[in-house]
């Protein structure tokens, strides 16, 4: 038995940050951005009242519709997120009150942008050990509430998104197969947000010093990126013993264009197998792998071999080795 997804549904805000406002905010031109990062928009949720939760309700409530089952049915929620709505209680706690799971438990799960593959591999052990059998990871933030939009090396990145998708159990060999999931602390000086922690708790002088907003050092994290990423999807290839021609869809998170056209050409993947929406949304961190798979939904079909694959804060990293169940 295998926890195979079941359901994904997503969502994104309606308002449009486009490269051509960013020319108006900071030193940036469009020419710019699209080549180095392949991204020519993103969207962001303007309400000041609305967070990270508010994301996840619509995303849920679609998946739920389509699936045809109430929320009362879930059993579990991890809610993958680095901007969580508060330090606590959990968004899990927060999102089960939303769309009324009242029958769940859950818990938040940080791993910034390989968050959303440590929540799927984490969820799924729940349904194989046979403790669920109704799990919902979820994948969202609200990096617009940790950007600093004068800092032009950080604010064209980013962008708010959310995923989420149903596990369930599959008797027919469909589902997550196989993970192989890393972590390195040494690198987390490169991408991180330093206050707001127990070590720069809020205060003047942390908000003055700008520690709340994303920090990252983006030379050197795209130097691990590229490899660690393009080496992980090729390892969970390589021990299923899949050629490229058996795979069916690289599914990368989306944090630069050249980070996924490496990952691609070392898992030897021509694009037309390789799902991009990086140039509507950016990088929406937990978001962007459950983002494509809704995105692509309707184009994948059972036992289709996908491998998913992410790198990101922490350092963190990882693949994922999953046969689509419908
Ligand atoms: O999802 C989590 C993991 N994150 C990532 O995987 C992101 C990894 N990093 C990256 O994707 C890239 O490093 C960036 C897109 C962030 C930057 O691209 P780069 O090719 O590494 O550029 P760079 O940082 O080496 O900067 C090159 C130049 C610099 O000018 P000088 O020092 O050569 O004069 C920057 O100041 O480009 C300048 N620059 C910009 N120019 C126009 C930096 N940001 C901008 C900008 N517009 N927005």
């Amino acid at each position: 038995m295998h926890a195979a997804i079941t359901a994904v549904h997503g969502y994104a805000p309606d308002y449009v940050l486009t490269n051509q406002e960013l020319e108006t905010m900071v030193d940036t031109n469009d020419e710019w951005i699209v080549s180095r990062t392949g991204i020519r928009e993103r969207r962001i949720l303007k309400d000041p009242t609305k967070a990270t939760s508010d994301l996840a309700v619509p995303a849920v409530k679609g998946l739920l519709e389509k699936r045809g089952i109430s929320a009362e049915e879930i059993e579990l929620i991890i809610f993958c997120t680095s901007t969580p709505d508060m330090l606590f209680p959990a968004t899990a706690n927060i999102l089960a009150d939303k769309i009324g799971a009242v029958n769940a438990w859950g818990y938040d799960l940080q791993a910034a942008c390989s968050g959303f593959l440590f929540g799927l591999s984490t969820g799924a052990q729940f349904i194989e050990s046979g403790k669920h059998k109704k799990v919902l990871v979820v994948g969202g933030d609200k990096m617009s509430s940790v950007v600093n939009y004068k800092d032009r090396n950080t604010c064209i990145l980013f962008g708010d998104g959310c995923g989420a998708v149903l596990l369930e159990p599959d008797y027919e060999g469909n589902g997550v197969i196989d993970s192989v999931l890393k972590t390195d602390g040494s690198g987390g000086q490169y991408l991180n947000i330093k206050g707001g922690g127990s070590l720069n708790p809020a205060s003047y002088a942390t908000v003055d010093a700008g520690l709340h907003y994303a920090y990252q050092e983006g030379r050197t994290v795209f130097k691990f990126a590229v490899t660690n990423m393009a080496e992980v999807a090729a390892e969970v290839m390589q021990r299923n013993n899949l050629t490229s021609a058996d795979v069916n869809w690289l599914v990368p998170h989306q944090a630069n264009k050249r980070i996924i056209d490496a990952t691609a050409e070392r898992a030897g993947l021509p694009e037309e197998k390789v799902m991009v929406n990086i140039h509507k949304y950016g990088n929406t961190t937990s978001g962007t792998i459950p983002l494509c798979l809704w995105e692509w939904e309707n184009q994948l079909k059972k036992g289709d071999n996908l491998i998913l694959a992410a790198f990101g804060g922490g350092f963190t990293w990882g693949s994922i080795y999953l046969k689509w169940a419908y």
